[in-house]
């Protein structure tokens, strides 16, 4: 570590670092000082040194815990502040010149108001504290799918994050060169100190949280919170709603789902990608084990929240991670759920808001069948099994860098990305929606995604457990009008020769006890493997309404007691009463879109409803 903080006084004509050679950067760094009035300005090289050194610093301030050194070595326990837990829906908002450019699906206010209120709010909003300057690249460095970003920071937290989640530092620099492009990110806990006042672990603004997209000039400003896709704006902000205003405008794709690889025992190995909301089992699913019973199939993960996805020269879609590390949850995550997970977890990670045992090390609930005694919960508290309290909060989160993911897929950092053959689209569905549909065709296929709904999670702050229509899986997500977008998709299809077939899945039915009609997790395989096979024009299929289905004998059962011919019928069922209030809802949704909807789904949804 050899470069120095720059001195307080010197904020307002900042010195910058000789490797510093991009003139827009350093004129965006001076203007954003100027402006926010940091005690400090430091360049992220993003070392080692350095991330040992800041986490350092956060455990003398009291930001982090050192975890035990021999039970979790190199790892460390945040604890949030309690109103700063989850990506905050209701203050994100996209601020396009014109309000009908955001959607429905976006809150909006118009770009010069929303300066003003932010330009107060950032002004000296960094006094007494040091401003980080981290370039960052999402992709591959120089990968031609990949983009430069750089966040301004004022949380040491984020900075130790985005090392994980990104690739940061100067090598960032000398690709980004004295001319190229970067978007600028700039977030604000939005606590200043003042001389001599004591900061406190988790900095944040109890009364202004503004989580912000300029579409036009392709800016993000965030302001208030220190948590996850509010504060880590090269995730959701740029890598989703930033990115899929640029993907619409250069002819890709920004899309909120892993990506996997699928070796079958015998013959070519394919890559699906698959697009659910949050806490929906993407993560899972990315790294999933299959059952003993399917031997020979191996599953590896190319990514696990975000696909940046091209055309090819060979016409079919190849998508890359933008991503080097995984914000993933961490309740229900065990060594019978996610083992590959569970051993990614053993060193280097920063865990948020997860419980504290006695020996220093981590739990939260579904860790183990049986919790121990005594922990610390998340709010530092004492806790005990028969409390009544849970001991994590449900969004807890783990930071773990990819590379020590057991399953990480060979390609994974290819800078072409890897070519995709199926996209899969579900939701957490407790009623309604089978296990697993075929769409008929890539516009089919569209309406399908387009129209597909979920029940809220703890990801987001708000009602956990509430049905609402999720395009994509992107309605959190998406820059623009989601009329536009599904415009996109359409032509997406028709701009590449081989675009990859469209699924429905959904491993969330309940029966009519309230459990899960479906096993899941590795045994997902089983729907997978049936996925893979109708890519290669092999497995049997049956037509419905809705698409097509698997019947009985299309799916392997060897090594699953529990599935008889009846239970499946029942997981597969198609009650026509509730899906004609289905088709009410999807009414609903393209009448809010009404006037950016493209028709052919409106007429898609005519031909459903008379087919069923
Ligand atoms: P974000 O990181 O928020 O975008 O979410 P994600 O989609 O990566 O979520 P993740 O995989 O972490 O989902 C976690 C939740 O889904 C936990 O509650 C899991 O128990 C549940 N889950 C994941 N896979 C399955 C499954 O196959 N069946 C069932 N029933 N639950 C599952
Ligand atoms: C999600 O909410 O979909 C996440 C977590 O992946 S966050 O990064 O906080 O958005
Ligand atoms: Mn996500």
């Amino acid at each position: 570590m050899n470069q120095p903080a720059l001195a307080a006084h010197v904020a307002h004509t900042p010195e910058f670092p000789v490797y510093v050679t991009n003139a827009n950067l350093k004129h965006w760094v001076s203007e954003v000082a100027r402006l926010t009035k940091p005690e400090h300005i430091y360049w992220c090289d993003g070392s080692q040194a350095e991330y040992d050194r800041l986490c350092s610093e956060m455990v003398a301030s009291g930001t982090l815990i050192r975890l035990d050194q021999e039970k979790r070595p190199n790892s460390f326990l945040a604890r949030s502040d309690p109103d700063d837990v989850a990506r905050m829906e209701e203050r994100t908002f996209v601020c396009s010149r014109n309000q009908e450019d955001a959607g429905p699906n976006n809150n909006w206010v118009a770009p010069d108001e929303m300066r003003a209120t932010l330009g107060k709010l950032f002004d000296g909003c960094m006094r007494g504290r040091t401003m980080y300057v981290i370039p960052y690249s999402m992709g591959p460095l120089g990968s031609h799918i990949a983009h430069i970003g750089v966040e301004i920071t004022d949380s040491q937290y984020v900075v130790a994050s985005m090392r994980i989640m990104t690739r940061i530092g100067r090598k960032v620099l000398d690709v980004l060169g004295p001319n190229g492009y970067f978007v600028p990110c700039l977030h604000s806990v939005g606590m200043p100190l003042a001389a001599g006042e004591k900061d406190v672990p988790w900095p944040s603004n109890k009364d202004h949280k503004y989580i912000v997209h300029y579409p036009e000039t392709k800016e993000i400003w965030s302001f208030g919170s220190g948590y996850g896709g509010n504060a880590l704006l090269g995730k959701k902000c740029f890598a989703l709603r930033i990115a899929s205003i640029m993907a619409r405008e250069q002819g890709w794709l920004a899309e909120h789902m892993l990506i996997l690889g699928i070796q079958p025992p015998k013959g070519r190995k394919h890559y699906i990608a698959a697009a659910f909301p949050s806490a929906c089992g993407k993560t899972n699913l990315a790294m999933l084990i299959p059952p003993k019973a399917l031997k020979g199939w191996k599953v590896t993960t190319v990514g696990e929240d975000i696909a940046w996805i091209k055309p090819g020269q060979d016409g079919r879609l190849y998508a890359i991670n933008p991503e080097a590390g995984a914000f993933g949850v961490a309740p229900g995550t065990s060594d019978k759920t996610n083992r590959n997970c569970m051993a990614a977890l053993k060193e280097n990670v920063i865990f948020t808001n997860v419980a504290l045992t006695p020996g220093g090390d981590v739990w939260w609930e579904g860790m183990t069948a049986k919790p121990p005694r005594k922990l610390i919960d998340w709010q530092g508290k004492p806790w005990t099994p028969d409390c009544g309290r849970k001991v994590a909060h449900p969004n807890a989160r783990f930071t773990v860098h990819s590379g020590q993911l057991p399953s990480l897929d060979p390609e994974w950092e290819n800078p072409d990305g890897v070519p995709i053959s199926a996209f899969l689209f579900g939701g957490r569905r407790s009623t309604t929606v089978p296990l697993v549909t075929e769409a008929f065709n890539w516009v089919h296929g569209v309406y399908l995604a387009a129209t597909m709904a979920s029940e809220t999670t703890a990801a987001i702050v708000g009602q956990v457990g509430v049905v609402r229509r999720d395009p994509f899986a992107m309605l959190p997500f998406c820059g623009y009008h989601f009329g536009d977008y599904f415009k996109h998709w359409l032509d997406m299809g028709r701009a590449v020769r081989h675009p990859p077939r469209i699924f429905g899945v959904n491993w969330f039915r309940v029966d009519e006890h309230g459990k899960f009609m479906w096993p899941g997790f590795g045994e997902n395989m089983r729907v997978l493997k049936w996925i893979v096979e109708r890519c290669e024009g092999k497995a049997g299929t049956r037509e419905t309404p809705l698409g097509g289905m698997p019947r009985f004998e299309d799916l392997e059962w060897k090594g699953l007691k529990d599935m008889t011919r009846e239970r499946f019928d029942e997981l597969m069922s198609i009650d026509p009463e509730l899906w004609s209030e289905e088709l009410k809802e999807h009414g609903a949704l393209f009448e809010k879109l009404q006037s950016r909807l493209p028709r052919q789904l409106a007429l898609q949804r005519e031909l459903f409803e008379l087919s069923l």
